[in-house]
C-alpha cells in the first residue's frame, strides 16, 4: 500500500515520462521561457482546475485562485500576480471564473462565524447588500447563492478595471480584454457573465488621469 501522496509524486513521474514521449522538446522549450495569453483568477475550490476546464497546456493560462476568486484591492498577492502577468507577460485576456454551488459565496449569505476567513467573505457579504432585493427575488437557495456567484464575478471584473494597473495598460498597450466567467460543477460549462473590452469607461470616480 502506498501513502496517497506517494501516488502523486508516482503520477508525476508517469506525467513527466509521457509528455517527453510525446514530445522529447517540451521541458526544454517551457524552461526557457512563458509566454501565456490569458490570466486566470479563478476560485481555489478542487473541482474546478483552470487548465483541465479549458484544455489548456502547461505555458498556456498563467494562473491565480484564491476563496471565491475575489479581486481585493489591498490583496498584494493578487496585485502581485495581476502587475505581473500585464505589464511583464503582457496578457491578452484577464478572465474571473467563478463557479455555481461556491461554498465561499455560500458562506457569505449566512451568519455564521468560521474565523479569518469572516474577514475575506465581508467583500461578498457587501456586494448581497448591494444587490439584496435581485437575490432575494428567488425563492430557493441555491438559485441564490447561484445568482450571487454571476453578480460577484461581475463585482471582480469591475475591481480589475478599477485597479492602475488595468487602466495603465488600457491606455499604453489597449489591453487586456476582461472576461467574467461561471463555471457548472453539474455539467462542466463554462457560462459569461460579462466582459470588457480595452478602455472601457467606468464611472469616472474610480478612472485615474494622470497614469
Ligand atoms: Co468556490
Amino acid at each position: 500500500m502506498i501513502n496517497p501522496y506517494e501516488k502523486l509524486l508516482l503520477e508525476n513521474k508517469a506525467w513527466a515520462s509521457e509528455q517527453v514521449q510525446n514530445d522529447p522538446e517540451f521541458f526544454k522549450r517551457l524552461s526557457h521561457l512563458q509566454t501565456p495569453q490569458f490570466l486566470w483568477i479563478g476560485c481555489s475550490d478542487s473541482r474546478v482546475p483552470a487548465d483541465k476546464i479549458t484544455g489548456t497546456q502547461p505555458g498556456e493560462i498563467f494562473v491565480h485562485r484564491n476563496i471565491a476568486n475575489m479581486v481585493v484591492h489591498t490583496d498584494l498577492n493578487l496585485l502581485s500576480v495581476l502587475e505581473y502577468a500585464v505589464v511583464y507577460l503582457k496578457v491578452s485576456h484577464v478572465i474571473v471564473c467563478g463557479h455555481y454551488g461556491c461554498g465561499g459565496v455560500k458562506a457569505a449569505m449566512g451568519n455564521h462565524s468560521l474565523g479569518i476567513i469572516n474577514k475575506w467573505l465581508r467583500n461578498i457579504k457587501d456586494i448581497y447588500r448591494m444587490h439584496k432585493d435581485e437575490v432575494d427575488a428567488f425563492t430557493n437557495e441555491e438559485d441564490r447563492t447561484n445568482k450571487l456567484v454571476e453578480l460577484n464575478v461581475m463585482e471582480q471584473v469591475m475591481n480589475l478595471a478599477k485597479t492602475s494597473i488595468i487602466q495603465k495598460s488600457w491606455k499604453t498597450d489597449h489591453q487586456p480584454h476582461l472576461h467574467g466567467w461561471v463555471y457548472g460543477l453539474d455539467n462542466g460549462i463554462i457560462k459569461t457573465v460579462c466582459e470588457m473590452e480595452a478602455g472601457t469607461h467606468i464611472d469616472p470616480l474610480y478612472e485615474y488621469d494622470n497614469l
